[in-house]
């Protein structure tokens, strides 16, 4: 397991007086007091205390040694970012200072990597610094979470991240310059209440300002603090988003929805907030950072995780499986060394440059690969199937629901323009899709069927409380159909993200309703009366389906998307069926991991259809 820490500072040993160079004061300098040791001070003005590891990669791999790092990032310090001074001072100390990172580097056995820092008040320079600094070696940049008073949704500063996604750099935001500062003047409140704040303040505002809609997916950006008190509140965010329109800023989505498009470090230093940050965010998303090797740092890097009650798969991915994806650390290495990749595709071209794309790079099989994380010690041989069977029904569910959605907006269509009859022969193709899909889940089964009972039961104990009713996304299959049962949102409590998403799929019309909406709009399902019960509704829309099918010769396309829905209805009660008949085969009638009663509670959804209308109408054209 490799141990990577993406969140440590360095200072050089000595740097040129900055105030001298440019002319104005207050700059941080180096004051060394005794052997190893030393003060930051800005201007006459006492900073810091540091000491040798800041700037002597032995004392810094000795201290790695010990506590088992492999690699650590360095990036300088926030007191260095100068955004408030002239760009020329602020891009000379960055390239100092990111010189500076890679001479430490060099030094570090390939164990010691880098980011940089850019002058974020002038985007050109910025882009221009991080481009240069990339070639020469670091991994990516450390900015600030604010420029003055520009957030991390500015224009300006989207355009810079944008181009940190071009350029492959991952992005460390770090907390500085923090607000209310007058009211914090002691006892290190700044650094304990400002900077969670702050970071808050950069999660948010990207999210609300619709920096994350606008960036590319492919931008790794990571907020320091564990991001800072975003995590602890950001059920108070939600609710705010879905009850107050003034709360909703210029984004796609509650902002719950945002949690896979960043990362955030472990510097939390307890392990109940490790925890929570892990449930809030997912094991993909935390990384450890230290803050080593300042005095507010973990004194034994990595022990909060390591020591902490996590699965081991959980605490590999956070000590450094997670990291190596964010950092692209391979691809980096090679660069770093001095190799060029692009010239090494020409010799052998079977080999290709880290950027160039492979079906291996394309599927992303490497970290598909990475994805199945069995509980039982020692791993029972089964249970690897049983999680790669769960994981496929995932990604085609995954495709279905892509599938209906296209169909729901072909037949919104296809109802506001009678006369087109493209969008009606799109949703029927696609739906035929969705009935292939579909037929292949409900044979699936039998690859499960070959687990023995007693196989699974060896395991069984390690999957509680996980159960089927979490299936997020076999839920928004049902709502989105039209089978919307708001009671089962309890079991995606823990989930935030997926709640909310379920929570949008109840408010929104059902592809029942828009079915239904699109014969009305033609003319071809009556208007209801005020008064009709739901009854009369019912039977009405079953009756507009039977005039469809007696008129064929006019209907023929319709007819068709009738079929196609039908059908579909009838292969998901397959699907229920089956699954009931699996359940049975390997635990009787034994209570679900979900708390039911098992299948017999799972015979009582065999009942469910989402189109009954449909059905209805067999039997009104036999009357
Ligand atoms: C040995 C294999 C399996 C067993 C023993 C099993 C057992 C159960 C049980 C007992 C329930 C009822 C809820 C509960 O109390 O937990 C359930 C629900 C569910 N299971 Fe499975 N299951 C198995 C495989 C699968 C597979 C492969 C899938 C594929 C996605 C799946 C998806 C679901 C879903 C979506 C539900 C919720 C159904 C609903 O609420 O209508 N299960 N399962």
């Amino acid at each position: 397991m490799q141990v990577i820490d993406i969140h440590n500072h360095f200072f050089p040993r000595a740097w040129p007086d900055l105030a001298k160079r440019y002319g104005t004061p207050d700059w941080p300098w180096i004051k060394h007091t005794e052997t190893g040791k030393a003060d930051i001070m800005v201007g006459d003005r006492f900073f810091r205390h540091i000491y040798s590891a800041c700037w002597d990669p032995e004392v810094r791999l000795a201290e790695m040694d010990r506590d088992g790092v492999d690699l650590q990032v360095i990036s300088a310090t926030p007191v260095l970012f100068a955004y408030d001074r002239p760009v020329e001072h602020a891009l000379d100390c960055a390239c100092l200072f990111n010189d500076a990172a890679l001479d430490l580097c060099s030094h570090g056995n390939d164990r010691l990597k880098s980011l940089c820092q850019v002058p974020l008040q002038d985007i050109d320079a910025a882009c221009k610094e991080l481009s240069r600094c990339m070639r020469a070696g670091h991994l990516g940049v450390q900015i600030g979470n604010h420029v003055g008073e520009k957030n991390l949704d500015d224009p300006g500063i989207v355009t810079f991240l944008h181009h940190c996604a071009d350029e492959g750099a991952a992005v460390l935001v770090h907390p500085w310059d923090m607000l209310g500062q007058s009211r914090m003047p002691k006892y290190m409140m700044p650094w304990t209440v400002g900077m969670p704040a702050e970071t808050q303040l950069a999660v948010v505002a990207m999210i609300l300002g619709g920096a994350f809609d606008k960036l590319p997916r492919n931008l790794r950006i990571c907020f320091a603090h564990g991001g800072g008190s975003f995590a602890f509140l950001l059920g108070r965010l939600e609710n705010a988003w879905h009850r107050h329109p003034v709360a909703h800023g210029v984004c796609q989505l509650p902002p719950s929805r945002y949690l896979d498009r960043f990362f955030v470090d472990s510097a939390v230093f307890d392990e109940r907030a490790l925890q929570f940050l892990v449930g809030t965010m997912g094991t993909d998303r935390v990384m450890l950072g230290s803050d080593y090797p300042f005095p507010l740092g973990e004194e034994r890097i990595g022990s909060l995780i390591r020591e902490s009650q996590l699965p081991q798969p959980a605490k590999a991915k956070l000590l450094g499986g997670n990291a190596a994806g964010f950092l692209k650390v391979n691809g980096a290495k090679a660069a770093a060394q001095g190799e060029n990749p692009a010239a090494r595709t020409t010799h052998s071209p079977i080999v290709p440059a880290a950027e160039q794309l492979t079906y291996s790079s394309y599927l992303r099989v490497p970290e598909l690969l990475e994805l199945q994380h069995p509980q039982s010690s020692p791993e029972h041989h089964d249970e690897l199937l049983f999680i790669i069977v769960h994981q496929t029904y995932e990604l085609w569910f995954k495709e279905l629901l892509h599938d209906l959605d296209a169909v729901l907006a072909n037949l919104r269509k296809a109802g506001g323009n009678p006369n087109s009859r493209d969008e009606v022969y799109e949703a029927a193709r696609l739906l035929r899709r969705c009935t292939e899909i579909t037929r292949v889940l409900v044979e699936q089964f039998t690859i499960l069927e070959t687990m023995l009972p007693t196989h699974f039961q060896a395991f069984r104990g390690n999957l509680e409380p996980a159960s089927g009713f979490q299936s997020e996304q076999f839920r928004e299959l049902e709502f989105l159909c039209g089978l919307k049962d708001e009671k089962m949102l309890r079991y995606h409590k823990p989930t935030p993200g997926a709640h909310a998403q379920l929570e949008r799929r109840l408010r929104e019309p059902s592809l029942h309703d828009v079915f239904f909406g699109a014969l009305a709009a033609m003319g071809k399902l009556p208007t209801p009366t005020d008064g009709a019960t739901e009854q009369e509704r019912f039977d009405a829309r079953a009756r507009a389906i039977l005039a469809l099918y007696k008129d064929e010769v006019h209907h023929r396309d319709w007819i068709d998307v009738c079929e196609r829905l039908t059908e579909f209805d009838e292969l998901v009660v397959s699907w229920r069926l089956r699954h009931i008949q699996l359940v049975e085969r390997t635990i009787g009638v034994r209570m679900g991991t979900g708390g039911s009663t098992g299948s017999s509670y799972l015979k009582l959804t065999l009942d469910k259809k989402f189109f009954p209308e449909l059905w209805e109408a067999r039997t009104l054209l036999t009357e």
